[in-house]
């Protein structure tokens, strides 16, 4: 920070020109950034990645910022003696907890990353899924060691989405608001789902026809099975590297959402580590790539 305080003026614009060519190649494009719970740090990396969504709107980007929250749901649960349970990694929801995942996300989450946007210097629109339908769910439906002894789980309130509705979303884009998307829907029961962010943020992108997803996460990519970055990835590999145990947890509906997402048209996907102070910058306007690009 420093250096770039000290850096002469001609440095500077020196480094300031270096953008233009990004800010072209990404003008009046739609990015959908996932802000996942692990990647959400101190207040600094907090204020960082605010600011990337500042600085993204008024490069002529359209930042979609979609947000998890496991760490702080389990926290909150934790604190009010409700006790969760997993199942092949999705958090059983039943009735009291889908009120607690509302209220985390859908509240006091959402609200502070638009707090935080705002004290930025933007103008942050926080909403749900349910807002003007924007995603119908479904209930999900799981089930372990599929074949002849197949074992289904409920897994209780949790959904994935059913259809898309853009019309609130285009009244918002382009009109210098940055959406910021909690993943809570209703299901056509009028239920209220827990849909996982990632999914939400690829459905999201797929139906506006984003040019890039990013996945903000703890890690710095994927990671093959000596735990180096793979910097590249195609659809194609990514199912060998699930069939071959290498991608696993967390990662997986990353991975599955990727392949939704490109199939859907979006032009490139980046998972890359997003307590690295502006990531996202670093992505998306300078020459250096972050994380693991995985293109069709
Ligand atoms: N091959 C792999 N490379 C990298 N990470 C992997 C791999 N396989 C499994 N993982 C796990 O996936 C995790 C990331 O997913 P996780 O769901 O925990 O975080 P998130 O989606 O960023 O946050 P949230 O779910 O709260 O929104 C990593 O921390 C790592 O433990
Ligand atoms: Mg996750």
């Amino acid at each position: 920070m420093t250096d770039a305080l000290n850096a002469t003026p001609q440095l500077k614009s020196e480094i300031l020109m270096q953008a233009l060519p990004h800010m072209l190649r990404y003008d009046d494009t739609i990015v959908v950034v996932k802000y996942g719970g692990h990647a959400m740090g101190d207040e600094q990396k907090a204020r960082d990645f605010a600011k990337d969504m500042v600085l993204l709107e008024q490069s002529g980007i359209n930042p979609v910022v979609v947000h998890g929250g496991g760490p702080q749901i389990g926290s909150m649960l934790k604190k009010l003696g409700i006790e969760s349970h997993f199942s092949g990694g999705l958090r059983v929801t039943d009735k009291p907890t889908i009120e607690i995942v509302e209220m985390v996300l859908a509240g006091s989450i959402n609200k502070s990353i638009v707090g935080q946007i705002n004290a930025e210097g933007g103008r942050a629109v926080g909403l749900c899924g349910k807002d003007g339908n924007m995603v119908t769910a479904r209930k999900v439906t799981r089930s372990h060691n599929a074949g002849p002894d197949e074992d289904v789980v409920d897994l209780g309130f949790v959904g994935e989405p059913e259809k898309v509705d853009m019309t609130v979303l285009e009244q918002i884009l382009g009109r210098e608001l940055i959406p910021v998307l909690a993943p809570v829907a209703q299901g056509a029961d009028g239920q209220t789902y827990n849909v996982n962010a990632d999914t939400f943020a690829g459905a999201i992108a797929g139906a506006l026809g984003a040019k890039r997803l990013l996945f903000l996460t703890d890690v710095p990519g994927v990671l093959d099975k000596n735990k180096n970055l793979i910097k590249e990835l195609r659809i194609d590999d990514i199912r060998g590297l699930i069939a071959d145990g290498v991608i696993t947890g967390g990662m997986i509906p990353k991975v599955e959402t990727c392949i939704y997402a490109l199939e859907k048209g979006v032009e490139g996907v980046v998972i890359l580590d997003g307590k690295i102070p502006h990531a996202v910058l670093i992505e998306l306007l300078t020459d250096h790539g972050a994380g693991t690009l995985i293109t069709r």
